[in-house]
């Protein structure tokens, strides 16, 4: 089995496949009506930890989710993602927890922690 918890693991993956997208488990459409259901305010922070070369974030941006920030723990798919959306202005990718995700300011805060290891 694969060592899904050892950085290195990510970044050759990464290397191997990059120019390709990928969603672990359930993509954006499936999740959209949960989502909705939850009637997140468009712009509430969106944190999503652990982001890969996932389509979810864009899908979700463009849907009117604009505070979002994708994290990674390797820098060779955040450069991907970056380059990938270039055009969605807000949109933040960073490779690791440099920033200070800021109080709840009476705005509802989302993690979406989706097959982190
Ligand atoms: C199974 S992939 C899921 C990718 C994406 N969230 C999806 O659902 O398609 C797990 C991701 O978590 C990242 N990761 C693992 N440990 C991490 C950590 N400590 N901090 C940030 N990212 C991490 C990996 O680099 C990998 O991109």
């Amino acid at each position: 089995m694969p060592n899904y918890g050892d950085p290195k693991y990510w970044e050759e993956r990464y290397d191997e496949q990059m120019g390709t997208t990928f969603d672990w488990l359930e993509d954006y459409e499936t999740l959209k009506p949960i989502i909705e259901e939850l009637k997140i305010n468009k712009s509430a922070k969106i944190l999503n930890l652990g982001c890969g070369n996932s389509e979810f974030c864009e899908k979700m941006y463009d849907d009117g989710y604009h505070n979002y920030y994708n994290v990674d723990i390797c820098e060779n798919v955040i450069k991907f993602m970056i380059d990938r959306n270039t055009q969605r202005e807000k949109m933040k990718c960073i490779d690791k927890l440099i920033f200070t995700f800021s109080r709840n300011h009476g705005r509802k805060r989302i993690t979406i922690r989706r097959k982190l290891f």
